[in-house]
C-alpha cells in the first residue's frame, strides 16, 4: 500500500475549514493529540482511532502551559521529521497532521515567547496563532476534583494546562471521536470528565498502555534514560504487574501493603517514588482495600526523568 502523505496545517482556521468540509461530506473526524516525538505508543492510538473513524488529525503541540518553569520545556524531545515518516508508515494513515505554533497568549509575553523561541529553535519560520499585541488570554479549563491527587499534588499546574489546550484543539479540530492513552490515566480520565460536563459531542477513547518488551511503558522520556536508568525503571511495571496478580488473586487485598511493596521494589532498583497509589478508576479517590475496580498509579524519578506507570486491578464480581 502506499503511503499516505498527511496534509500539515499550522492555521487554526484552516483547520477548522478542512474539518467543516470533511464533515460536509459526511465524513466522521478521528483525532489524537500528541506533544511529538511520536513512538509506537502513539501510533497504536491513531490505529486505535482509525477504528472509529473515517478521517484522523493527529495534532503536534509541545503545549508550553503544562509546564512549570522548574520544568525546561527545551529539554522535551521534538523531531518533527520524523515524526511524519512515523506517521506515514502506518498502515492507512493520517489525513491532517495539525501543527500550531503557538495557542495560548500567556499576557506577560514569558511563556508564550518562551514557545515561540522554542519553537523557532527548533524549526526556523515559526507563524503564531495568537494575535500580536493582543491582550492575553484569561480562560482556564479546570476539572477540579479530578485534578487534585496523583500527578496534580506536584505538578498543580500541569492539568489545568492539558485541560485547556485540549479545550481549544477540540475547538479547533471538531473531532467526533478523539484518543487518549490510559498510560496518562488522570489525564484520560479528566479529559473524558471535562466532555461530559462541558457537553462536548466528542467520544473519548482511552487506549490500552502500549509496553517494550522489558515491559516499561513506552514515553517520549525513556529515551532521556541512560543505559542504567533504563534498566532500573523496568522496576515500575515489574513491581505494578506483582501487585496486581496479588491482588487479582485475593493474595493481598490491603492498598497499604501493596503500596508499600512496589514502593520498596522501586527504591531498591535505585528509583525515587513520587507517589504510588491505588485510586478509583473513576473518581480517582484512594481506596483502602481492593473491594472495587481500582488502578495502581506511580510516578518515579530515575535521574532527572520522572515516569509514570499504571495498571488497572480487576476484581472477580
Ligand atoms: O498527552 C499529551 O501528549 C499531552 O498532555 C496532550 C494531551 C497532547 C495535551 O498537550
Amino acid at each position: 500500500m502506499e503511503a499516505k502523505e498527511p496534509i500539515i496545517i499550522s492555521g487554526k482556521e484552516e483547520m477548522r475549514k478542512w474539518s467543516r468540509s470533511l464533515r460536509a461530506q459526511g465524513k466522521s473526524i478521528g483525532f489524537v493529540p500528541t506533544m511529538g516525538y511520536l513512538h509506537e505508543g502513539h501510533l497504536s492510538l491513531i490505529r486505535e482511532s482509525q477504528k472509529h473513524a473515517e478521517v484522523i488529525v493527529v495534532s503536534i503541540y509541545l503545549n508550553p502551559g503544562q509546564f512549570s518553569p522548574n520544568e525546561d520545556l527545551s529539554t522535551y524531545p521534538s523531531d518533527f521529521l520524523g515524526d511524519i515518516q512515523k506517521l506515514k508508515s502506518i498502515p492507512g494513515g493520517v489525513d491532517v497532521v495539525f501543527h500550531p505554533h503557538n495557542l495560548y497568549d500567556y499576557g506577560d509575553g514569558d511563556r508564550s515567547k518562551r514557545n515561540e523561541k522554542e519553537m523557532g529553535r527548533r524549526e526556523g519560520n515559526v507563524v503564531s496563532c495568537v494575535e500580536a499585541g493582543g491582550a492575553g488570554h484569561q480562560t482556564w479549563v479546570r476539572v477540579e476534583g479530578l485534578e487534585k491527587g496523583l500527578c496534580g499534588k506536584n505538578r498543580p499546574i500541569f492539568f489545568r494546562g492539558v485541560a485547556t489546550i485540549v479545550t481549544k484543539l477540540f475547538n479547533i479540530v471538531e473531532p467526533d471521536v478523539a484518543v487518549f492513552g490510559k498510560k496518562d490515566y488522570q489525564q484520560w480520565r479528566i479529559i473524558e470528565r471535562m466532555v461530559r460536563d462541558l457537553d462536548f459531542g466528542i467520544k473519548v477513547i482511552g487506549a490500552e498502555v502500549m509496553r517494550e518488551d522489558d515491559g516499561i511503558a513506552m514515553s517520549s522520556r525513556n529515551v532521556r534514560l541512560s543505559p542504567d536508568e533504563r534498566k532500573q525503571a523496568v522496576s515500575i511495571s515489574r513491581a505494578l504487574s506483582e501487585a496486581k496478580v496479588a491482588a487479582e488473586k485475593g493474595q493481598v487485598n490491603c492498598c497499604k501493603d501493596l503500596r508499600n511493596s512496589v514502593s520498596k521494589t522501586i527504591e531498591e532498583a535505585g528509583g525515587r517514588i513520587d507517589y504510588a497509589e491505588i485510586v478509583d478508576q473513576e473518581s480517582l479517590e484512594p481506596a483502602e482495600v481492593i473491594e472495587r475496580p481500582v488502578v495502581f498509579c506511580v510516578a518515579a524519578w530515575f535521574g532527572k526523568v520522572r515516569l509514570i506507570d499504571n495498571m488497572e486491578i480487576k476484581i472477580n464480581a
